[in-house]
């Protein structure tokens, strides 16, 4: 896929629409104003209203009174994003979709089209987001955080590993900040809440034996779900479950994208060693937890035993052995 045939972002005029309405919330601004300010016709802007509408944005009025929103809109668009990152890597290309297959699938085919380094691509609602081994990812129309981050770190693929452990870093202080509440983390790249998952990352990359091109971070977060699917009841959760309230999307975004600037600059700048302190101090399964392992090939019990400097976990097995874990799903054994 090149860039040319990538589906179609978000107009941009719908993303200066809202900015215009937000920044104008209480006030009602004519229709034929709003027309004029971006240049297209009253009926296109009723088009877009609807849409906005569509997506849960409360707007107020009709063509002929002139239209109103009485809050900030709960919708990713790029400006909303970017007057809050100011000079943050993650503000300088942010594509938005209403509606798209996987945003990973989207960010890798844009790390091969040589974008940017801190590139995100945002979706309100995806038709296939993928999970890790194959599994999907409910993607539910603007109750979650459907985001990939493209980064170009100066590493070997080897190192890779880290960059999830940051990211579910990141995720989690973005989670204590905003909620107040503490999750666990389980390796490599779950978030917990009372035991449920309520985030997930994939973490994909193009990488030569020495060198890695690009690495596509995708994070997934069930933010105002207020129920799960049948299949994933009981496994999962969301913020708004686990709280009784709804969050803001754009709030806790924001707060994601500044800790994943502050952990990503630290590994730059001090390597591993913090980053694998800080998962170990947060996490209970990263040592002394007693788990199951699946991996492609066998299914076995043991005991955590801490992070190898690459962010893989060791794990004594119950026969005595050490094994160090390179993929595979972990869950906590009796
Ligand atoms: C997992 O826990 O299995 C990983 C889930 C990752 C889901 C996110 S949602 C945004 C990005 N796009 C995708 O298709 N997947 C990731």
């Amino acid at each position: 896929m090149s860039l040319r045939s990538l589906p179609a972002t978000t107009d941009r005029r719908i993303d200066v629409l809202l900015a215009l309405l937000a920044d104008n919330a209480m006030i009602v601004i004519s229709g034929a104003k709003i027309a004029r300010q971006i240049g297209v016709t009253r009926w296109t802007v009723w088009r877009w209203i609807e849409k906005l509408r569509s997506l849960g944005v409360k707007v107020k009025g009709h063509p002929r009174t002139g239209y109103q929103i009485e809050k900030v809109p709960d919708v990713l668009v790029p400006s909303m994003i970017r007057r809050r990152l100011h000079n943050s890597p993650f503000a300088r290309r942010i594509y938005h979709f209403f509606k798209v297959d996987s945003t990973n699938t989207v960010a890798m085919h844009l790390g091969y089209e040589d974008e940017l380094h801190g590139t995100i691509v945002l979706a309100e609602e995806q038709t296939a987001g993928r999970g890790r081994v194959g599994r999907s990812w409910h993607s539910e129309k603007t109750s979650g955080i459907y985001m990939s981050v493209l980064l170009r770190p100066p590493m070997g693929p080897a190192e890779a590993p880290l960059i999830t452990l940051l990211a579910g870093l990141a995720a989690h202080d973005a989670v204590v900040e905003q909620v107040g509440l503490r999750p666990d983390l389980r390796w490599p790249n779950d978030l917990l809440l009372n035991g449920k998952k309520f985030c997930g990352i994939l973490t994909e990359m193009h990488a030569e034996p020495d060198h890695v091109h690009f690495v596509i971070v995708g994070l997934g977060i069930n933010v105002n779900h207020t129920r799960m699917p049948e299949e994933l009841l009981g496994m999962a959760t969301s913020l708004r479950m686990e709280t009784a309230r709804p969050h803001s999307r754009l709030e806790l975004l924001v707060r994601l994208l500044r800790c994943l600037e502050r952990y990503y600059n630290q590994f730059m700048a001090e390597g591993a060693p913090p980053i694998l302190a800080r998962f170990t101090e947060v996490s209970s399964y990263a040592r002394g937890k007693r788990v199951r392992i699946s991996t492609a090939n066998e299914t076995y019990v043991g005991t955590t035993a801490g992070l190898e400097p690459n962010g893989l976990l060791r794990v004594e097995r119950e026969d005595g052995r050490t094994q160090v874990v390179i993929s595979g799903d972990l869950a906590e054994a009796p």
